[in-house]
């Protein structure tokens, strides 16, 4: 057998191959970021050709370093950024828009509509979502909408749709030349037009939006039953390597994390934060603002699900001190700037740049910094951040708890901002809870090559890949009670301002 396993992870920044080997550990790895395109304030956009030449790229310059071929490895998966939108042409493999990208709020109008007519309750019960401009249903009748020509083709059968997995999938198996179509259960489950319950296009939601059924791709298993398809010669493998793994990156991590059984939960933080809780076979709906989700569904096997929470800002506010305020010069700087100082002096910073996800789901907010007096500095605004990104995971903690009954006994973390020592020890804090990550942070491409490797039997069995699990770092609550309760209760006192600064 092959010796390793292959996993792209097309995120919303950038685009990174890794091949992993039985224990888990990477041998090889290459990453490329792509263009942000901003045409207008609250637009966002990729240029899906883009896309597929840097993972082209990083495919090539990955195995190249590594000195690897196709035949070394024994499958390929593909996990990626969710919820943004892609539709191309099949005959011509041309897409008819840049892909709409899942921070996106243009169909603002598209969303509030729904829930001024009753459609907002039945995505809200049948696809677990609450509708926002989130998720690809309303950037799709967007680009049906706006696009010359592209209902009346997609009608036709010629126009094709997909989130990033779906089109580098295509891409990867021959594209005009007999590209397969498809995504997974993780991918379909954030366009507001699929049913949790039976895992499939649901006619009714389709209604709602639009789309005609034969422009969507096939729902599949996220750990394949049969391949989906084989990497073609031509392409940027050079030789065929089945495509056995496919799922959304925070469900990859999920994975990656190795939180199989109910009740196991993970954080990831990237330029947002999402964490999710498994809570098996079980469909749990929300009463608490949080999404429910499939987190992957292995060959045959009954599909999993977890509660979401999904936060638009957090690392992203780090960036946002080093790009619009200019009071640190990268983001590790963060960490120097906040230990200049033992606590926030009383600053607060609600980051809701694109309103607020979970569990608020309010659009309409927009971000604040409270609580400043003369005395406070630079490092009480950092401090404020990185307590930030804390509190609103402690929020959709909170939530979670409150929909399911589970208490965390342990939070595991992974993604860029988890590098931040404080921040994690400000997160325990804040929560409570010890937070614990593990030896390799990559999380997400490794879940994508779990899944792919399960599929071929590459590994055997999610108990194996329990055993590569390895924690490197915990933190563990350091503050009191008081300190703790204090601290939330005026972080509510904070977000309530960046709610009411809309309703005046
Ligand atoms: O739902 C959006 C999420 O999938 C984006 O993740 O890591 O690409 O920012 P990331």
């Amino acid at each position: 057998m092959a010796r390793y396993v292959g996993a792209i992870d097309q995120g919303t920044t950038s685009t990174r191959f890794m091949v992993f080997d039985r224990d888990g550990l990477p041998v090889a790895s290459h990453q490329l970021e792509h263009e942000q395109v901003l045409p207008r304030a609250g637009w966002v956009e990729h240029n899906p050709v883009e896309i597929w030449e840097r993972t082209s790229a990083v495919v090539q310059t990955a195995l190249g370093k590594a000195g690897l071929c196709a035949g070394d490895l024994s499958a390929v998966g593909i996990t990626n950024q969710r919820e943004t939108t892609f539709v191309w042409d099949r005959r011509t493999g041309r897409p008819v828009h840049n892909a709409i990208v899942w921070q996106d709020t243009r169909t603002d109008h598209i969303a509030a509509a729904l829930d001024r007519d009753g459609r907002g309750d039945v995505i809200r019960h049948r696809a677990g979502l609450p509708p926002a401009t989130y998720f690809s249903g309303g950037k799709l009748q967007w680009i049906l909408e706006q696009v010359p020509g592209a209902r009346e083709a997609a009608e036709r059968g010629d126009l094709l749709f997909g989130t990033a997995d779906t089109w580098l999938l295509w891409n990867l198996t021959g594209g005009t030349d007999g590209g397969v179509h498809l995504t997974d259960v993780t991918n379909a489950s954030r366009t507001m037009l699929m049913d949790l319950e039976t895992l499939d296009w649901d006619e009714e939601l389709l209604g709602f939006f639009g789309v005609p059924r034969q422009m969507l791709p096939t729902i599949r298993e996220s750990s394949a039953l049969e391949p989906y398809g084989v990497t073609r010669r031509h392409g940027p493998f050079a030789g065929e390597v089945p495509i056995t793994g496919v799922l959304g990156d925070q469900q990859a991590a999920t994975v990656g994390q190795v939180c199989f059984a109910p009740g196991e939960a993970k954080n990831t933080y990237g330029t947002g934060n999402f964490m999710l809780l498994n809570t098996g076979t079980e469909i749990v709906r929300s009463g608490s603002g949080l999404i429910t989700t499939p987190a992957y569904r292995f060959g045959d096997e009954p599909c999993v699900y977890a509660l979401e929470g999904s936060i638009a800002v957090t690392g992203s506010a780090v960036q946002w001190l080093r790009d619009q305020l200019g009071i640190i010069s990268g983001a590790s700087q963060s960490e120097v700037l906040a230990a200049q100082v033992p606590d926030n002096g009383g600053v607060y910073f609600v980051p809701a740049f694109s309103g607020l996800f979970a569990p608020h789901w309010r659009s309409d907010a927009r971000g604040a910094i409270v609580g400043l007096s003369r005395y406070n500095t630079n490092a009480h605004v950092a401090r404020a951040t990185l307590e930030a990104i804390c509190y609103q995971s402690r929020d959709v903690m909170e939530a979670m708890t409150a929909d399911s009954g589970v208490h965390l006994e342990v939070l595991r973390v992974d993604g860029g901002v988890t590098a931040n020592s404080l921040c994690m020890q400000i997160q325990a804090d804040v929560l409570g809870v010890p937070v614990s990550r593990p030896v390799v942070p990559e999380t997400t491409a490794l879940g994508a090559a779990y899944a792919a490797g399960l599929s071929t039997g590459y590994w055997s069995s999610t108990d194996e890949l329990r055993q590569n699990w390895r924690e490197d770092t915990r933190w563990e609550p350091q503050w009191s009670e008081d300190q703790r309760a204090e601290g939330y209760a005026q972080w509510h006192k904070a977000v309530q301002r960046t709610l009411d600064w809309v309703e005046v």
